[in-house]
């Protein structure tokens, strides 16, 4: 989530709007503002983003005001709806409330709340947690600096909060534990954000609370920093930013591609909490569990997608039929739904989408369920199109994606999918006991093993000096690895223009190996496979025609080492589960490359993010 806070002598509307259009990547799936005049608080709230948000402001807020503060939100878990939104008001009207974080124990705080008579609109932690602030300032002599420190020592969580009070039209107090928060000093006025992004327009100072650290912000006056826990004064430390927008909303990387590529190994965690209890052997989906007969006896399931989504369906199309025993069809959306497919009541189509917004795979969606399909979607946008088009599903959880090419999308859509066919085999009864719990304790070993794939960045680099002046590129793999060869030359076309091809490495010799001569360098997927040994021939062969070899090898490799120019390394795991661990370094490869050759790694010339064309 994002949050905005705005205390001084301008309209705080269109600084708060504009703050939180910059806070959009850390989540957009509702928004809300509340501006403050000095006699009336108006507070305008929506599920969507802020553009939906701005809309209903249009007729909600009528007034100015000169202080005010906006969220913009992105739930991991439950449905984001206009109640649930920020801001929030306590009881009585007077406290209002902006949060980013969870407060654990929200549930027996409320309870002891409504013993004394309180209510709740919202099913959130925040609610809970401005009206136990109201609770505490009912106390004779209690301000409100003060009793948000009490609250604050009360619960237990993560918070970055900002709450002000009608009864002091001149003050805002912001809270931080474990959730950034950030407090832009400007001439007589003070801005609160989640990132200095909303306001580095406004002033190049800002003070960066600590955790545990609480401020109370005083319009025309002061920034007053003390410890939650001790009532310590703390002197603030005005800093002075020297970046942009843009590195800022990058949190320190030079794009957002590269900042994606090293969020996987949180993001595909994010993706299996509290979904995968590996020491209990239990895999649990919302979307599925109801649904699991229609898969279990289906005849077959068909995955419709559209590029990098399309990988992903390829690679669960070997998870599915090896684990799942059900025969599986992966189909680019845009031919499926002009082909006059043959669909009936007894498939199961599953679409699989970043954005949730492709029309190709909405159309086929459609087709599909009017041919009495059940169709099951896999999104990464919490209540896009595709979301609510598909009759159930399972959200990814990788967190806004920005950079065109996809990277942390890709991998958690093979999380899910490796979920969904393990959870499918169990039922039916076509995975051993033993293979199963293995299974899943190695999955939950995947993002240490995406951790240390990302270690060889350096060296990967040192490679892609070498290749950047490339005119093609091939990308060979096998089984599994078939179909992220694909999407590592995908990504290499997207974002540095160099042509390059995938392809399963035994097809080499049925074309492709025309191409090899000494300018001709070969991305081949060589890990500790089945495949091994005949990739290793593969290899052999390219290197009998001079074409320059760079493996991705499992670390302890020998053999193939011996005779590829170049390897990166990724760590063992169970070859089911290597494509979460192989694509790495592909990324990071065409990452590389791209930023050597100068080219806008982020937004690829021709390319988007999210196509709503067909
Ligand atoms: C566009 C994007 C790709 C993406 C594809 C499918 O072409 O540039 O990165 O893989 O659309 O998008 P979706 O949101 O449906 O996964």
């Amino acid at each position: 989530c994002g949050i905005v806070g705005y205390i001084g002598h301008r309209d705080a509307y269109p600084v708060i709007i504009n703050g939180l259009k910059r806070l959009e990547y850390r989540g957009y799936d509702s928004a809300g503002i509340a501006l403050y005049d000095g006699t009336q608080i108006q507070l305008a709230k929506t599920k969507g983003k802020v553009v939906d948000l701005q809309e209903r402001a249009s007729k909600e807020i009528t007034k100015k005001g000169t202080l005010g503060i906006g969220h913009t939100r992105w739930a991991t878990h439950g449905v984001p709806n206009d109640v649930n939104s920020h801001p929030h008001y306590s009881n009585s009207g007077d406290l209002v409330i902006i949060h980013n974080g969870i407060i654990e124990n929200y549930a027996s705080v409320k309870k002891e709340l409504i013993n004394r008579g309180y209510t709740f609109k919202s099913d959130t932690d925040t609610e809970v947690l401005v009206n136990l602030i109201e609770e505490i300032k009912k106390e004779e002599g209690v301000k409100l600096g003060k009793a948000v420190q009490l609250a604050l020592n009360e619960v237990v969580g993560a918070y970055a909060i900002a709450v002000f009070d009608k009864n002091k039209p001149d003050e805002i107090v912001v809270a931080k534990l474990g959730s950034p928060l950030a407090i832009g000093v400007g001439d007589n006025e003070f801005f609160v954000a989640s990132d200095a992004s909303p306001f580095i327009e406004f002033t190049n100072n800002a003070i960066y609370l600590e955790d545990e650290e609480m401020a109370i912000i005083r319009r025309g006056r002061d920034v007053k920093v003390r410890k939650i826990g001790n009532d310590k004064e703390v002197k603030p430390f005005i800093q002075e930013l020297q970046l942009n927008i843009e590195q800022i909303e990058k949190g320190g990387y030079d794009h957002f591609m590269l900042k994606e590529i090293y969020e996987q190994p949180s993001v595909i965690k994010d993706t299996y909490r509290g979904r995968l209890l590996a020491d209990k052997g239990i895999i649990k989906l919302g979307g599925l569990e109801e649904y699991i007969p229609k898969f279990v006896n289906a005849d077959r399931i068909i995955i419709v997608a559209c590029g990098t989504s399309w990988h992903a369906g390829l690679v669960a199309e070997y998870i599915f039929e090896d684990l799942a025993r059900i025969p599986v069809e992966v189909e680019y959306a845009s031919e499926f739904r002009y082909r006059n497919p043959i669909i009936t009541e007894k498939d199961v189509v599953i679409a699989i989408s970043q954005s949730g917004e492709t029309a190709d795979t909405l159309a086929a969606i459609k087709l599909a369920k009017q041919k009495g399909a059940f169709v099951y979607g896999i999104c990464n946008v919490v209540g896009s199109t595709i979301s609510r088009e598909t009759h159930s599903g399972t959200y990814t959880h990788a967190g806004p994606e920005i950079g065109v090419a996809s990277t942390k999308a890709f991998t958690t859509q093979i999380t899910v999918l490796t979920m969904i066919a393990l959870k499918l085999a169990k039922v039916k009864g076509t995975i051993s006991k033993t293979d199963y719990m293995m299974y899943l304790r190695e999955l939950e070993m995947i993002p240490a093993h995406v951790e240390a794939a990302l270690k060889s960045n350096d060296d990967i680099e040192e490679i892609a000096k070498v290749f950047k002046d490339a005119t093609n590129f091939l990308y060979l793999g096998r089984g599994y690895n078939f179909p992220v060869a694909l999407e590592g030359a995908l990504k290499l076309k997207e974002i540095s223009y160099i042509h390059a091809e995938g392809y399963p490495a035994a097809e080499m010799k049925h074309g492709p190996i025309a191409l090899i001569d000494e300018h001709m360098p070969v991305v081949v997927i060589a890990i500790n496979s089945d495949h091994y040994g005949k990739v290793v021939s593969n290899i052999e062969e390219i290197k009998a025609r001079k074409g320059k070899i760079i493996a991705v090898v499992t670390e302890g490799d020998t053999a193939v080492k011996e005779l590829a120019d170049y390897c990166m390394e990724v760590p063992k795991t169970p070859e089911t589960l290597t494509p979460l661990v192989t694509t790495i370094p592909l990324q990071l490869l065409s990452y590389h490359i791209a930023v050597m050759l100068n080219k806008n790694v982020d937004q690829p010339r021709n390319l988007a993010k999210s196509v709503t064309v067909e």
